[in-house]
């Protein structure tokens, strides 16, 4: 007797399919779970054997059963396979009848409860991407992850508390409540923004994060303590444009497989802002662990990813970031083969300039390293502003965050329609060929940054960082063209360090 169910397996963010084979020979009553699982698969066992005695079925006397995850080259992990289990155990036991061919079109989920509930699990959205992919036309899922699995348009979900419910579904006996894709969630209420307005002052620095968001660049605020360069990175976050369908779904399942998916949002519909404290490990920034999962560049995929205090971070964390920074991914590699996650986001990074740091401006140099530096587009000096401006409640008519964000979404659409065809999505991500097939500057333009080059002995890579940042402030303008008026102000945006 042999029967066979469909569930799916992660492998960092993609989703493969599995097999579970479930097969009974005449024996001493025992099971065994085969196919390269690791702890938890195995401990489905003991769950499943107690879920399925607790709902009053008798398993596995006077039988051996066999469970075989296939293929079995592939590495399966967690407790998402106890469902596709303990169906299989009653299917070959003769306890449920369920039509072969009926099962075929069904991919099945989720962790059980001693008494044979479901429980939420990780990685169901990128598993129902795969479901779909593979022509499977509905997914069981624990009710938990019901809302995520709907998202995928043209699935059919079945979101159950029990696996009795799951059972009587089968049976016919239930008609299963197909659950609707959610309604996108609203723009979650923060009590950590800081609205533009209220940020008094810093006019050079607005600008310098309004260009950031626009364009996707990297930005360092240099800054006296308390001159404001945390309250303005807190700030940033609400001039970040909307995430476009395709990218929410991107982010959401790097959320999913992470296990940060909130219960009350299937679908993350804001720019994450992952905050990184120095103190950090490397692996929790970039990713790792036995079985690899997402770091914090990760999380920040398609969103901001802030280093405050960039000076104390250790050198050789820093020293990992340049390589997804350059790439807009990170690989893992592992004994077992490696895993590729996605990792493109904004660095929003925040220091003291060295002569108010514990350690000497030339240790900072070393650990903040040029290969580093050149990575960020933009960096600026931020000056306190005067205590009695501070004081003042009226706002001088100050733009709000709202303001902002309408130019840095029109900013936006000018980009998308410059790079319709390519994967770019902003004027950050451009290549050397990019910048001159897309970049033309007049002749003015070229020479006033020919004139810089050569003052401020800027390097090549400077040269093109300064016209990406030049195209920004153009598409911010609405100009079709670079100005010199534009490579101007870019230029502005290119402090040192130490000032
Ligand atoms: N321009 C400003 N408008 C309103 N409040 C401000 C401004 N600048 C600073 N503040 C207030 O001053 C305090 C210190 O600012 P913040 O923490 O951002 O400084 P910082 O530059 O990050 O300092 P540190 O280098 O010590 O981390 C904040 O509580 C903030 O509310
Ligand atoms: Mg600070």
């Amino acid at each position: 007797m042999l029967t066979q169910l469909t569930s799916f397996a992660t492998v960092g963010l993609i989703s493969e399919r599995i097999t579970v084979e479930v097969g009974a020979t005449p024996g001493e009553g025992k099971i065994f779970i085969v196919g390269l699982g690791d702890t938890a698969v195995q401990e489905s066992k003991q769950r499943v054997m107690l879920a399925l005695r607790s709902n009053g079925y008798r398993v596995s006397t006077g039988r051996t059963i066999t469970v075989n995850l296939a293929p079995a080259d592939l590495r399966k992990a967690g407790p998402r396979y106890d469902l596709a289990i303990a169906l299989g155990i009653l299917m070959v036991n003769g306890s449920i009848k369920i039509d072969e061919e009926k099962l075929r079109h069904i991919g099945f989920l989720g962790e059980l409860s001693l008494d044979g509930g479901l429980r939420h699990i990780t990685g169901v959205l990128p598993a129902a991407i795969a479901c779909r992919a593979h022509g499977i036309s509905t997914i069981v899922v624990p009710s938990a992850n019901g809302p995520e699995a709907a998202l995928i348009p043209g699935l059919t979900v079945i979101a159950a508390d029990h696996i009795q419910d799951v059972i009587a579904v089968l049976l016919g006996e239930k008609t299963a409540s197909n659950i609707p894709p959610p309604a996108s969630s609203p723009r979650s209420v923060n009590n950590d923004f800081v609205d533009f307005a209220d940020v008094r002052g810093q006019e050079h620095a607005k600008r310098a994060l309004e260009i950031a968001a626009a364009g996707g660049h990297n930005i360092l605020m240099c800054g006296a303590p308390g001159a404001g360069k945390t309250l303005l990175a807190r700030a940033f976050r609400g001039i970040l444009p909307p995430l476009s369908r395709e990218e929410s779904i991107e982010v959401t399942q790097i959320y999913s497989v992470a296990n940060l998916l909130p219960a009350d949002t299937p679908l993350i519909t804001h720019r994450p802002f992952r905050i990184v404290h120095h103190t950090a490990s490397g692996v929790s920034i970039v990713g790792g662990g036995q079985i690899p999962g997402p770091g914090e560049i990760s999380l920040a995929h398609k969103g901001v990813l802030f280093l405050d205090e960039l000076a104390e971070f250790p050198s050789q964390v820093l020293e990992v970031l340049r390589q997804p920074l350059e790439d807009r991914h990170i690989t893992i590699t592992r004994a077992q083969g490696s895993v590729t996650f996605p990792a493109d986001f904004t660095m929003v990074a925040a220091m003291n300039p060295p002569r108010f740091s514990a350690g000497s401006a030339e240790r900072i140099h070393r650990r903040i390293s040029a290969p580093l530096l050149d990575r960020i587009d933009l960096t600026i000096n931020v000056q306190p502003v005067p205590i009695e401006d501070l004081k003042r409640t009226a706002t001088n008519g100050s733009e709000s965050s709202n303001d902002v964000l309408a130019r840095v979404v029109a900013a936006r659409a000018r980009q998308a329609e410059r790079f319709k065809g390519t994967t770019i999505r902003a004027n950050r991500e451009m290549g050397v060929k990019h910048i001159d097939t897309l970049c033309p500057l007049n002749d003015t333009a070229h020479q006033l940054l020919l004139q810089a080059v050569d003052r401020l002995g800027l390097s090549a890579r400077s040269y093109h960082r300064t016209i990406k940042v030049a195209r920004t402030i153009a598409d911010l303008s609405g100009a079709k063209n670079i100005e010199v008026g534009h490579v101007a102000e870019a230029l502005q945006f290119r402090q040192s360090i130490d000032e």
